[in-house]
């Protein structure tokens, strides 16, 4: 590929052997250090070419900041509500618990256990954290919104409200502020819906990607549900076969809204419940000339993502379609064998993907789960930076792939995205993308700027639906690292964000891991090391078990009783493997009523002498 002439990636041969999926495992919890060395080895940092970046990300960040924020967009709401302050990780904490509760009386319930039941009457300085969260609700549905700006009437305003609510429209209170943000989000409640409002979008440039919202089904009604509301939101999307499937609109899928065990476990039930239904709708997607893109979600799941991609892949009835998508997360550290394992099977199959470009949604969630399970290590970087390094490896790798990938880079970073946009320097065969509420003044420059292929990825269903979506939303702009955070935050100079720039900040000789974030198994400050959990959830491992199992010598199991006087054991009975009974592990002697008296004469005799052990 001819590169932008200022720009030559090195030479590594890093990741080359990448064939199959168990070679993409071998990264799969690799330490970071390690990790990060590689990804160094990936990429050339030209100066010349920082310093031209560095300056236009200056003069971009400097008019994003200049331009006013509609108060709802997720950028507005940062503005005036520090979602990392007392209140907004209370506001988070119980967005996060809610997303746990299945049923209206539970949710109530835990509302009114986590408020307590505060004296309301003595206002503001009385509030629990959860109060401020309150207080959040009363601003956003409306009771106040009118006069944010004047700080001291907004708390008179507040402690009048909040004395006459009383707990049940507190809790009211508490739905209607998920509501309104949750307004911010969803495009439209209905594919007819969403694709009116997409009309204005669509008038400015922007192509779409719709996702019904969806997602974890915990039954197969959930799951033939949500199939259902695919199937509906491709029926809609009107046809125009003339328009290349780049310049359509398209459709993203989670696995886990279709399928209820979509998990390592179920790998058989995976491969024949989940393929027939993703053909059904690839099928559905091809007739209408749209892209379908699998979204990506948890790391246990990606394997089994992967291996329906490539079953997909090689579907005759899906020869031609060139709108078979899927989504990779830089911040796992298999990001970039992933792209290698894409380019080499599409290459084989002779297919080209649509190869959606993310940093990754589940963060916390990885972190989380590695801990509780004492795992070796984490599937995740632990440093921002060390992902925003990924990201631009994996870009990397997808536009030496190009032939085969066609690549859409999925980002509100200024600094990710002109690295990017400088490496493709007049290309057009790629495309940007943002999430709906979110970046928006950073690609409206953009396009103002020259030709610029974005996609907006557009949540679509009821707001019941999409309180882990904004979950996840609230948990990545809450973090001060967030670029969306810092750019809205006129206290962050811009040298500073710029200085986060992974090539310039990592020094792959001397490489920085995240002190907060230990290993796994040594989380506690105590210095106890974490007990060793296994990773079921990655078939290698299970694999291994089994392997390490199968090589123990169970046939020669031999259990007696432990009885003092007592040696010879005539009656036996074999000892069974539980999973498989048929699998004779060894043989158990049985004791007879003679020999449990004699246990029982033994341990009476002992009584006195164990009696006189002093305590
Ligand atoms: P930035 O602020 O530059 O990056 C934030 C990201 O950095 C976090 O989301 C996290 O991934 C990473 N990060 C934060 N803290 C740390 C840390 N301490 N150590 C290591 N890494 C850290 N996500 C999915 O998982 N699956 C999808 O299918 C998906 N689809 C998307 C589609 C579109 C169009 C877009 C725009 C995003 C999508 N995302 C998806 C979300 C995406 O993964 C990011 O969460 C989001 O875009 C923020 O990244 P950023 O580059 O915009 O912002
Ligand atoms: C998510 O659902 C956008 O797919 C991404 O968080």
């Amino acid at each position: 590929m001819s590169h932008d002439k200022q720009h030559s990636f090195s030479n590594s041969d890093q990741f080359k052997d990448i064939v199959a999926v168990k070679d993409i495992q071998k990264y799969f919890r690799m330490p970071e250090a390690e990790m990060v060395k590689l990804l160094f080895a990936t990429l050339n940092n030209n100066d010349l070419a920082r310093k031209k970046i560095h300056k236009e990300a200056k003069a971009l960040i400097k008019v994003i900041r200049e331009k006013p924020l509609s108060s709802l967009s997720i950028e507005g709401l940062l503005l005036q509500y520090n979602l990392n302050s007392e209140e907004g990780i209370a506001l988070m904490c119980l967005a996060e618990a809610l997303l746990r509760v299945p049923d209206v009386t539970t949710i109530n319930r835990l509302i009114e256990d986590k408020l307590g039941t505060p004296d309301w009457s003595k206002g503001q300085e009385s509030q629990s954290a959860l109060g401020h969260a309150m207080q959040w609700g009363l601003i956003l549905t409306g009771k106040v919104l009118s006069k944010t700006d004047d700080v001291h009437h907004m708390q008179n305003v507040l402690k009048s409200v909040i004395a006459k609510l009383g707990q049940p429209a507190l809790r009211k209170a508490i739905h209607q502020f998920m509501r309104v943000f949750a307004s911010q989000f969803v495009l439209g409640e209905t594919l007819p819906k969403a694709l009116k409002v997409a009309k204005k979008g669509e008038f400015n440039g922007y192509c779409y990607s719709f996702d019904m919202l969806g997602e974890a089904a915990l039954t197969a009604e959930d799951a033939a549900h949500y199939f259902e509301s695919y199937i509906d939101a491709i029926k809609s999307i009107p046809k125009d076969l003339e328009k290349s499937i780049y310049d359509r609109p398209g459709i993203s899928v989670k696995i886990s809204a279709i399928f209820e065990r979509y998990e390592t476990s179920q790998h058989e039930a995976v491969v024949t419940e989940v393929l027939p239904k993703l053909k059904t709708l690839c099928l559905l997607a091809k007739e209408h000339h749209v892209g379908l893109v699998i979204d990506a979600e948890e790391a246990d799941r990606l394997i089994l993502s992967l291996e329906l991609l490539e079953l997909l892949m090689t579907d005759k009835d899906l020869k031609d379609w060139l709108g078979l998508g899927f989504a990779v997360q830089a911040y796992q550290k298999r990001s970039v064998a992933v792209i290698q394992w894409l380019s080499k099977r599409a290459r084989k199959h002779q297919k080209r993907l649509m190869v959606r470009l993310v940093k990754g949604a589940y963060w916390d969630t990885e972190i989380k789960e590695a801990q509780v399970m004492g795992l070796s290590g984490y599937p995740v970087y632990t440093e921002k930076e060390h992902t925003d390094l990924a990201y631009l490896a994996c870009a990397h790798h997808m536009i030496e792939a190009n032939d085969v990938i066609y690549p859409m880079f999925a980002t509100h970073n200024v600094l990710s995205v002109l690295t990017i946009k400088h490496w493709l320097g007049k290309r057009n065969d790629f495309e940007f993308q943002r999430l709906h509420g979110m970046g928006e003044q950073l690609y409206k420059q953009l396009m103002s700027q020259s030709p610029l292929r974005c996609r907006i990825y557009a949540p679509v269903g009821p707001h019941d639906d999409l309180l882990p979506y904004l979950v996840r939303r609230l948990l990545e702009n809450g973090a001060t690292s967030s670029f969306v955070n810092q750019i809205v935050d006129q206290n962050v100079p811009i040298n500073t964000m710029l200085a986060s720039d992974p090539l310039m900040s990592i020094d792959p000789k001397n490489i920085i891991l995240n002190p907060k974030i230990p290993l796994p198994r040594h989380l506690f400050k105590s210095g106890r090391i974490n007990s060793m959990g296994q990773d079921l959830k990655n078939h290698e491992v299970v694999l291994d078990l089994a392997k390490q199992m199968d090589d123990l010598p169970w046939e020669d199991l031999d259990v007696k009783p432990l009885i003092v006087g007592v040696k010879q054991f005539k009656d036996t009975q074999p000892i069974t493997n539980p999973a498989k009974r048929s699998h004779v592990l060894g043989k158990a002697y049985k004791a007879t009523l003679k020999d449990v008296d004699q246990a029982y004469q033994a341990a009476k005799a002992m009584v006195p002498k164990w009696q006189a052990v002093s305590i």
